[in-house]
This record gives C-alpha cells, structure tokens and sequence, in this order.
C-alpha cells in the first residue's frame, strides 16, 4: 500500500510538472524527485514468500498449449514476484495416479510407473523448452508424496471428518469426478448408442456403488462461505468467485474420498485399510502441501500459496480443497487465479479432431518468447481465446518484431550513435524544442510500472501487455516526429539535441525490458544487455523512469554488445522464425 501511494505521487509530481511545463513553457524535468527517492518509492524489497502453483497435469496425455498457458501464467507471476523481492517458490509436476492413467498405461501395453515416467519427462521437457523457471517439480508418485498424503489423511480421520458409507452415483472417469443427477444429461455414443454424459465436460460417466469412505463435505458449507465472503479476491476473476458462492447456495453432499482396491490398485492405499486407495483428486491436491514440506510446518510459505487453474477444476480448488484443508486445521489458498479454455482455430483441441497444438512445435516455429508473448498478450482469463497461427503471426510481427526491435534497432544503430553510449540529457536542449505530446509520452512511461504492477497482482497479465504495447508505440512516435537521423551530428546545440532524444528512448526500453521480464525474458534480456543494463539493475525497483542514469560515472555509459535483430520477423503460415542476423 505505501509503495503504492509513493508511486502515485510521484507520477502526479511529473503530472503537476507537465501542466507547468505547458503553460509557462518551462523544462520539466524529466523526474520531479530525485534518484533516490524513486528507488525508496518503488522499493517494496522484501524477502516475503510467496507460492505459486500450477495444476498438476495428468499424464494420460501429451502436453498442448492449453498446459502451456497455465504454466506460463504461473511462470509469469513468480518470475514478476523474485523482480520485487519475495522469496519465490514455484511448483508444477504431474498427476499420476487414479483410474484414467491405470487405463491409459494399459491400453499402451505399459507397467503403470514407467509410463508415467515417460509421459512426466515429457512435461518437464515441454516445459524446460518453454522457459518455464519451476524451482519444485513435483510427482504424485514420489515417496515424499505418498507421506504427505498418508499423513493428511490419518488428520482428516482423527478429527472425525472421516467415515465409512456406501457412496451411489455417477461417476466420470476422465474427469476423475462424482457427479450429482442434476449434473448429468442424456447423449449418444459414436455409434449412435445413449449415453449419460456430464453436462459441464460433456465426457461419459459411469453409474456406481460402492462401499469407501466418505468425506463430511456438508459441514464446511457455512465455513466456506464465510470465507469467500470476506476474502472476495479469493477466486479471481470476479465471475468464477460468484459461480463458487452460487454452487454453495445450495447443500453440498459429502464427497467419497476413495475406491475400492479391486477398482483401483493404482493409488495411494488408505492407511490402515489396504482394500481402499485414496481418491486421486484428494491424492493430487495434497501435491501442493508435499511441496511445501508438509507434514513439517513451513506455515509461512503455506499462507502465501496462490493457485493457476483451468476453469474446468474449479470446484476441485474452491471448494473441495479449501473444505479439506478447514477439515485438517491449516489455511485455505490465498487466492485461486482461474483461467478460461483455448480453442483452435473455434474449435475445441481434441485428437479426434487432430487440431492439437504441439507447444515444441509452435515454440520452433514463434520462438519461446514469441509463443509465450502470444498466450500472455491474448489469452483472458474470463472468456475462452481462440489460438489461430496467422494471429500469433501478426502479434509476434507488429509488437515484438516492428515496433519493440524496431525501436531498440533504431535507437542504437551505430549511424545516429557511433560512440554506442547511452547518452546524456540535456536538460536546456529537451527543453528547447520538445513538444507536450514528448511529455505526454514520458509521464505514460513513468505510470506504466505502477499500472503493469496493479495488471499482474490482478493476473491480468494481457492488460499489462497492452499498456506497455500502447507506450512502446508511443515512444516510437516521439523517436519518429522527431527524427534523430536527420539531425547534424556536426552542430553541439543539435548532437546535443539528439542525446537528449536517444537517453529519452534508452530510458523508455530500459523499462519495457525490465517489466517485460517476466512475459519473454529471452527478449527482455537481449533489450537490457543491448542497453548495457547489468543485472544487478533489473529488479523491479529499477523500473522507475530515471533523468539521469549516467549518474556519478565521468561519461555516458557503454551500450553492451549487438546480438542482431530482436525478434526475427515471422512469415505468414508461420514457418521457422528467420535466424537472428547482425544489423551492424
Ligand atoms: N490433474 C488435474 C489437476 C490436478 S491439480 C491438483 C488436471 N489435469 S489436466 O492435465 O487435465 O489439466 C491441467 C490444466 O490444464 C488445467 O488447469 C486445465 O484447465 C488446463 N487445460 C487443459 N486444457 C486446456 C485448454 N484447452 N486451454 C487452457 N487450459 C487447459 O485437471
């Protein structure tokens, strides 16, 4: 809250200093406070935890770039989290137990484990590829989950939220998931034969009863209105939070929370009863405790803990998780970050339809930061984004290639910069002849770390994409009215002019790299080190506009070396990405 406030006073320091400016056609200068008291404003430093996880993904099928996005989103978040200073922790891994992986490694003709193995590389491997910087990958097959599930489960029973009953009802296998008569409806097969069928996945479900143990679901009710009610960031966004408090109008039945053996041997037995495995959902969402140490208390990092979801597991995260963890004594998530489906070109991914996205493929094709740049930017977590290869083309071409490359490309050339020096500003010159839409440009460029800041704790990530698309156009603007490459080097009043023009840009890249680290960090780096900003300099307390960066150093500091064309620009019909060439 109070780097907030700082922030906000200082942007309006810059405001109070443009009208001046304006009106009395006077120099603002370019920060109306000084180094120093920038950093402190931006400084919210601290080594707080934080949590970030993604779903755990099952491994009855090869990842896509639905998987991707979740765990770019979370990628995204711990990446902007360890730029402020908290003390990050992020897990993603792979769900490997229950009935639809004991089918799927027997229909590969596979031992269940070494499937899973296969299938869980592959995962890490994508997700290696994808930059995606996980400091925990987590297996449901590891011993130290098998702990931590065994150990939850003996709390659950000894607090009495435990008991034995006969559960009968619909079950979906591919959702791994209980369903009431109201959450089914009537379909056909492939061959025209009737079928029941979920209503929300739309996947077959199966009538069953059996004898397990049972859950006391019902009783949490009142406490997990309480809580969404006083926590109405709990589930973002608003619409999903409205849909859990809608579901909870209504009773909620208790949930069966194991199979029977003869069912399902691949599971964690129920301690003490070797004829029980425990329910595959309660076995997966106790993953994000195993990471955490549990059953050893790490409490602190356990309050931080912030979930990325599909929309289709919703109620899985908010409600059936939070009611176990209220049943075993420990805090339910901080927040619950859902996000909506991708679609294929209107089409939902499905094999049958063959229009599976391979994220090693498109990541050839695009890049990574170009991949990941087109999820961010358009994926929205409130409506379904549909993924169109020509889209991510022209996004790639207009915002990475043209308009951030062309800008840095433009900016440095050894023509307009021989001395490849961040120059000086000079303050009397700038004054002399730039225009109020410069300062219009330069105060949007100082907002803008407030404004991505408030984007990325809303998880909306694509609106902080926007801003900085909006200001990276703005700078290009200012660079292009005021055309440093027709300006007489020869002349001090102009070279000086010119400086003033190129630290003005220098400074405006220098903070769309360091905000863009999070979104395409290959990019990002590539823009700092160009800018010679070292890394000590690329936490998010440097994203602060400065005046004068060159400060305390006896000449403008050295630009860093040229590793070519930023984003190579993409054909349409995407092929390969072209290969970076040398522009000098
Ligand atoms: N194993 C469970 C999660 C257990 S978490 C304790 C599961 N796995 S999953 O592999 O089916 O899905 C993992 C994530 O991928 C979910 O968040 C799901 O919403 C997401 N996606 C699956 N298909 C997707 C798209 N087409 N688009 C975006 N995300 C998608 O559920």
């Amino acid at each position: 809250m109070r780097s907030v406030f700082c922030v906000l006073s200082y942007s309006r320091t810059i405001k109070l200093r443009l009208s001046a400016h304006v009106e009395h056609g006077r120099l603002p200068r370019l920060h109306g406070l000084d180094d120093r008291h920038a950093l402190r404003c931006f400084c919210t430093e601290s080594s707080e935890p934080y949590y970030i996880t993604t779903p755990i993904f099952y491994v009855n099928a090869s990842p896509h770039i639905g998987h991707v996005y979740s765990a770019v989103t979370a990628d995204c978040l711990h990446r902007y989290k360890l730029l402020k200073g908290c003390n990050s922790t992020f897990a993603t891994g792979t769900d490997e137990h229950g009935l639809k992986i004991q089918q799927a490694a027997g229909n590969a003709g596979k031992e269940p484990l070494s499937f899973c193995t296969e299938v869980s590389e592959r995962f890490r491997h994508v997700f290696q590829r994808c930059n995606i910087s996980f400091t925990d990958y987590i297996r449901t097959t590891e011993p130290r989950h098998r702990q931590a599930v065994e150990h939850f489960w003996t709390v659950l029973q000894s607090k009495g939220f435990l008991y034995k009953g006969t559960y009968e009802g619909w079950y979906s296998t591919p959702d791994e998931s209980f369903l009431t008569p109201d959450q089914v409806t009537d379909s056909t097969d492939s061959e025209g034969r009737p079928i029941k069928v979920s209503t929300e996945s739309g996947h077959k479900v199966e009538w069953m009863k059996e004898d397990n143990y049972m859950f006391r679901l019902s009783v949490f009710r009142p406490e997990l209105l309480r809580w969404l009610r006083s926590n109405p960031k709990a589930i973002q966004p608003v619409k999903f939070h409205n849909s859990v408090l809608q579901w909870l109008g209504d009773d909620i039945p208790d949930l069966s929370v194991s199979r029977q053996r003869s069912r399902l041997q691949w599971g964690i037995p129920v301690p003490g009863d070797p004829e029980q495995t425990v329910y595959v959902w309660l076995d997966a969402l106790v993953n994000y405790l195993t990471v955490v140490g549990y059953p050893q208390p790490r409490s602190q990092l356990w309050s931080a803990a912030h979930h990325v979801v599909g929309k289709d597991i919703l109620k899985f995260h908010a409600v059936y998780w939070p009611a176990f963890l209220m049943a075993a004594g420990l805090p339910p998530p901080r927040a619950v970050y859902v996000h909506s489906h991708w679609t294929v070109e209107g089409k939902k991914m499905s094999k049958s339809l063959g229009n599976v996205i391979d994220p090693l493929d498109a990541a050839e094709k695009f890049g990574v930061d170009g991949l990941r740049y087109f999820l961010l930017r358009q994926g929205v977590p409130d409506t379904d984004c549909d993924y169109y290869e020509d889209k991510v083309v022209k996004m790639c071409n207009s915002e990475l290639a043209d308009a951030l490359g062309g800008l840095l490309n433009r900016c440095t050339a050894p023509s307009i910069n021989p001395k490849q020096e961040y120059p000086r500003f000079g303050e009397a010159e700038f004054a002399g002849r730039a225009v109020s839409e410069d300062y219009r440009m330069m105060e949007a460029v100082a907002e803008l770390p407030v404004l991505v800041e408030q984007h990325f704790e809303n998880l909306h990530i694509y609106k902080a994409l926007e801003a900085i698309s909006a200001c990276v156009r703005l700078t290009n603007g200012f660079v292009q009215r005021h055309a440093p490459w027709k300006l007489d080097r020869s002349d001090p009043g102009e070279l000086k002019w010119l400086e003033s023009i190129l630290h003005v840009s220098f400074e405006c890249l220098r903070v769309y790299g360091i905000l863009l680290q999070p979104v395409v960090p290959g990019l990002a780096h590539q823009i700092l080190s160009r800018l010679g900003v070292g890394p000590e300099e690329r936490s998010w307390k440097f994203s602060a506009m400065r005046e004068r960066p060159d400060r305390g150093r006896a000449g403008g500091r050295a630009l860093g070396p040229d590793s070519g064309v930023l984003f190579g620009r993409l054909e349409r019909r995407a092929t390969k990405q072209k290969t970076p060439r040398k522009t000098s």
